[in-house]
């Protein structure tokens, strides 16, 4: 699986899905974790972390689709992160994806600011028609916020994820360290392996 996962608004838990999942797909299959952000955070991580079990490349450039064949050979999944203000790394992250993963967490200034992301997924769309989930992210227990996030996706066609990620300081604290647990994450794996498109 070649998952891009991107939301042109910062701080929607990108980074922090795109390590969690790299995590729980190299028990599947040898893993990339591409780091596209400029800021490297996937790869400070990495490297506060003393390493992770897969391995992390810095790569934020805008012609990523033609470096990944060259990366990419050996490895079953690749997970790019991305950043949030360089539409054109995140256009050549979609343009080597076959799933475009976009976490949002259920408020309404995060839904509200979807739509420069929702702009550039169709953009893309004729060139290399990838897959598009929402993963709700940093969810509140006990509130209605994701169910109506749900409603507001589902009225713009946007196909959401089951597995929801709550708001919780093991993800909050989660930067620097070793991913020794999937928590969430784990359930939004075998989602993630369970609709994958065969080739
Ligand atoms: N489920 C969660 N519960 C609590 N805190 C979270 C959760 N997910 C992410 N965070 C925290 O929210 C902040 C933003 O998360 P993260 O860095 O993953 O977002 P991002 O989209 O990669 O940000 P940027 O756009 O700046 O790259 C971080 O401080 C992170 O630790
Ligand atoms: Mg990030």
């Amino acid at each position: 699986m070649k998952l891009a996962v991107l939301n042109l608004k910062g701080g929607t838990g990108k980074t922090t899905s795109a390590v969690f999942l790299a995590a729980g797909l190299a028990t599947d299959g040898p893993t990339l974790l591409i780091d596209a952000d400029p800021q490297g955070s996937a790869l400070s991580w990495s490297e506060a972390a003393g390493g992770f079990e897969f391995p992390v490349v810095a790569l934020p450039v805008r012609d990523l689709h033609k470096r990944v064949p060259q990366l990419a050979g050996g490895y079953k999944h690749l997970v790019v992160d991305t950043p949030p203000g360089d539409a054109g790394i995140v256009r050549s992250a979609l343009l080597a994806a076959d799933l475009a993963l976009l976490p949002i967490p259920p408020s309404l200034m995060d839904l509200d600011r979807l739509m420069p992301t929702l702009e550039l997924l169709s953009e893309v769309e004729p060139m290399n028609p990838v897959r598009v989930l929402v993963l709700l992210t940093r969810v509140r227990r006990n509130t209605r916020s994701a169910r109506a996030a749900r409603e507001a996706l589902a009225e713009l066609g946007m196909p959401v994820m089951e597995t929801e990620v709550p708001l919780k300081e093991v993800y909050a604290s989660a930067f620097g360290l070793p991913v020794e647990r999937l928590f969430e994450y784990e359930y939004a794996v075998r989602e993630l392996l369970g609709v994958e498109v065969p080739r």
